[in-house]
């Protein structure tokens, strides 16, 4: 199983990855790092845990991030996910299990010791610009990053072009894109982009959640219960009923990276004025520079709610699902 550290800001949708990735096999969560976005990193430390002991996790260490963006002042997004971060679901702090200090080092001690590390970023990239600043020599050992975030040719969530990660910290996430176009020690080596342009495309509704409840009561009134802000907001900001899931999306790509499809190209993060946070993607390549990401941009909707219902309710998906 492929090695991996979650960095994320849980968040509902990131605690929907965090149950997608630590039911498949094909990943060995080996720590969880968290970062201020959705909520302040040492309460998105505490979110983890309380996953972690719903699913029966327990044993996965988590590690608190960064507390404020490189430059920027912090916005958090608890309009969205509720001020627990957890959509007011009222769950109890896990009993027993505390948050370690110190994600960045434990980022780069796990990339200095391990071969072959791969990470998956669902929240702003602070954490991961400050291993790039502190330690650039120990990302020789990162096999793969994928990242939630940005937008190609979708409209932004935060701005007309800015998605919510990359605007949080958009000198960090630019950073990140700067190291893989200029990193000797991620040379050849891409960021895959899941972006808005395929995230927005898993909507949550109503009836998955009753016939998840149907699958696996358990399970599906959690689900129900960290869910039901989200619906509400989506409901009150945008009179849609049902919900956009983003960071689930890009666990499942990890485990099956034929669900999503893209291109490869040269991409920068804008960090000021008007159209902070935006990645501008040079698809026509107008700087001749070597691609130093994958953008992707088509989803296979369906393959992505079988997949996560197979593992998340851990019950054999028939064609027949909805
Ligand atoms: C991203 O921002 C957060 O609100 C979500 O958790 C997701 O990672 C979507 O823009
Ligand atoms: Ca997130």
């Amino acid at each position: 199983a492929r090695k991996l550290i979650i960095d994320c800001d849980p968040g509902i949708d990131d605690s929907l990855a965090l149950m997608l990735a630590a039911a498949s096999k094909e990943l060995d969560l080996v720590g969880i790092t968290t970062v201020s976005g959705n909520v302040p990193a040492s309460m998105g430390a505490k979110n983890a845990l309380k996953i972690l002991s719903m699913i029966g996790k327990p044993d996965v260490p988590v590690y608190v991030g960064e507390e404020t963006p490189l430059v920027r002042d912090y916005v958090d997004a608890m309009d969205t996910h509720g001020m627990d971060g957890l959509g007011e679901s009222g769950w109890p702090d896990a009993e027993g299990l505390t948050p370690n200090k110190d994600a960045v080092s434990f980022l780069i001690e796990t990339l200095k010791a391990t071969p072959d590390v791969t990470i998956l970023a669902l929240g702003p990239m602070t954490n991961l610009a400050k291993v790039i600043s502190r330690a650039p020599e120990c990302l020789t050992n990162l096999t793969a990053l994928v990242s939630m975030g940005g937008s190609y040719k979708s409209h932004g969530n935060c701005s007309p072009v800015a998605e919510y990660n990359y605007w949080c910290d958009p000198d960090a996430a630019a950073e990140v894109f700067r190291a893989f176009s200029e990193l000797p020690q991620l040379a050849g080596k891409k960021l895959h982009m899941i972006g808005l342009d395929v995230t927005r495309k898993i909507v949550l509704t109503p009836n998955l959640v009753e016939y998840m409840k149907c699958v696996n009561p358990g399970v599906g009134t959690r689900i129900e219960e960290l869910t039901r802000f989200y619906f509400d907001f989506h409901w009150k900001q945008e009179k849609v009923i049902g919900c956009v899931i983003n960071d689930p999306l890009a666990a499942a790509y990890l485990v099956d990276p034929s669900l999503c499809s893209g291109f490869d190209a040269y991409t920068q993060v804008e960090t000021g004025g008007l159209c902070i946070g935006q990645t501008v993607v040079d698809a026509m390549n107008f700087y001749q520079k070597a691609p130093n990401s994958h953008i992707l941009t088509q989803v296979d909707v369906r393959r992505f709610f079988l997949m996560f219902f197979e593992r998340v309710l851990g019950v054999p998906q028939e064609e027949s699902a909805p």
